[in-house]
């Protein structure tokens, strides 16, 4: 079906509602902006998404552990980590619109459209030569040329003026590269100001002074001030790995595109501890190892790319993002970053305290170096549901919405049928539930036809319905439905638990990696 992007996507928002995945948070008081809650499809799907991220990370590999630290932290930890100085997003306002843009993603989106124009040139040009060389067609066309050479102007441009702390420059792009407000469609843009993204509360009484204490704005910070008690506690060598998944608050002013950008969401974080020197090649091992726990949910190669950073943050020596393509075009959804041993050495110069390691086969202690990977969990939902969310028009010329969602993370594995009310069939839907929800969440569905039933389990993403006709008692046979072909099987009730297995079970994406 083809329709308008914008419409795809807020089709997908409303069924996430109907579907009890994602409300507004706080709705009858007419809700928060830029805050959501998951319902109760939408808190098994995270939860699933959750699940196979820490198993990926900390049963898969020997030498990585998980914990879960506090949100709250001492408030010297985001001195030091940076944060309270330079944790800031770079705020231009349009005067006719009044609408409120992250001078960065103006620039970046800019580029991006220039990007798209090299790939139409690109794409024009294999459909018309045979034998077709990109990489030299890239270096001899002309216009690519000149569209390329704009691009690494701008980059450059823009890196120096971030580094510089030079917001006049990153003012002065925008208006060089003519960027208009989307909205009026007007160039009437104000200065470039930068605005603190961590939220702030205070602890005890607040009539006492320097109490402020910050919501986390990323988890990562609590790994590092345990750095030292897991290594110690757990005897970890180096290389070695400390995982995370929680909660974390950014004060985010462009809020918009759903639960693409929250100011609560959660994060999925794994510090990798690695002798100095060779975080480059771990750097290389953990965006390959990333890319293929993604490709696992078989969500489509095409929709990920890699985007090395031009400005890097902070902390980092190296940094790329593992781009999805969502409905709004291809955007961040997981980080890599090289953080080299910054956090490390500016805490021990924040708390006073020794924060290094000793390498026994060297016979030196050194501050280890820090390769990090960092995905946002709600935007991993994103990516999962909007490639799942399938408006299809069958051959009897009905629609039917699917969620076809990979199988170990659909919320509900199965649902049981009886096809009808009487009979005993709903006693024996009863006891084939009782069998499989031990290892897994079934539901039971007796009302309508069952042709209606499929339809609600379909919009649901559940990837087997299971009905119990007459025969089933005669012979011990139901037929099982599959979601996303639509094929059925008829299948021994002793056979069901171990298909359930091999189809749904998280072991089935695991041994993928
Ligand atoms: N510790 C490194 C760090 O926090 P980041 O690139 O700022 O790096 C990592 O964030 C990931 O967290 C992003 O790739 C994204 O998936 C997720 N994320 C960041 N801000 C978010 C927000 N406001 N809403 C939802 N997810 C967000």
């Amino acid at each position: 079906m083809s329709q308008k992007p914008e419409d795809f996507f807020k089709n997908i928002i409303s069924h996430s509602k109907e579907y009890g995945y994602i409300f507004q948070s706080s709705e009858i008081y007419d809700g928060l902006s830029a805050v959501y809650d998951y319902g109760q499809n939408g808190a098994e799907l995270k939860k699933n998404i959750r699940e196979y991220w820490w198993r990926a990370m900390v049963q898969l590999n020997e030498n990585i552990v998980g914990i879960d630290s506090s949100i709250f932290m001492h408030p010297t930890i985001w001195k030091a980590s940076g944060h309270v100085d330079a944790f800031n997003d770079p705020l231009i306002d349009n005067k006719d619109s009044k609408k409120r843009y992250r001078a960065d993603v103006l620039i970046e989106e800019h580029v991006a459209k220039i990007e798209e124009k090299i790939e139409k040139e690109v794409e024009k040009a294999k459909k018309r030569f045979e034998n077709f060389d990109e990489t030299m067609f890239r270096s001899t066309n002309g216009r690519v040329a000149e569209y390329q050479a704009k691009i690494n102007e701008i980059n450059s441009r823009f890196k120096n003026a971030l580094n510089d702390g030079n917001l006049a420059e990153v003012k002065q792009i925008i208006v060089d590269c003519e960027i208009v407000d989307p909205v009026s469609g007007s160039r009437n843009w104000t200065d470039v100001r930068q605005f603190n993204l961590m939220f702030s509360t205070s602890m005890g009484s607040v009539a006492e002074e320097g109490n402020t204490i910050y919501l986390r704005p990323e988890t990562a910070q609590g790994i590092f001030v345990n750095y030292l008690n897991v290594q110690k506690t757990g005897r970890m060598k180096l290389p070695f790995g400390i995982a995370q998944t929680g909660k974390a608050f950014r004060n985010e002013i462009v809020a918009r595109q759903f639960i693409f950008r929250m100011r609560e969401f959660e994060q999925m974080e794994m510090q990798f501890f690695v002798k100095p020197g060779t975080e480059m090649q771990w750097y290389e091992h953990w965006k390959e190892e990333r890319l293929k726990w993604h490709l696992s949910l078989g969500l489509g190669r095409e929709n990920y790319k890699f985007h090395d950073h031009v400005k890097l943050a902070h902390y980092a020596n190296a940094a790329a993002d593992i781009e999805f393509k969502f409905p709004f075009g291809f955007k961040e959804l997981e980080g890599i970053h090289s953080r080299t041993d910054f956090d490390l050495k500016q805490h021990e110069q924040f708390s006073g305290k020794k924060l290094q390691y000793f390498d026994q086969e060297a016979n030196i202690s050194y501050v280890p170096y820090v390769v990090e990977t960092s995905v946002g969990l709600d935007r991993l939902f994103l990516s999962i549901l909007s490639s799942s969310y399938k408006e299809e028009t069958l051959e009897n010329g009905e629609t039917r919405v699917v969620l076809s969602l990979p199988p170990a993370l659909a919320p509900i594995k199965v649902a049981v049928f009886p096809l009808v009310k009487k009979d005993g069939l709903p006693e024996l839907a009863q006891i084939i539930v009782n069998l499989l929800k031990f290892d897994h969440i079934v539901t039971i569905d007796e009302k309508d036809t069952v042709g209606k039933r499929y339809r609600r389990q379909d919009a649901i993403g559940t990837p087997f319905c299971i009905t119990v006709d007459h025969q089933s008692l005669e012979d011990d046979t139901v037929t099982v439905r599959y979601r996303d072909t639509m094929k059925q099987e008829r299948l021994k009730i002793d056979k069901l638990a171990k298909f359930l297995d091999e189809k749904v079970s998280l072991k089935s994406l695991l041994q993928l990696l």
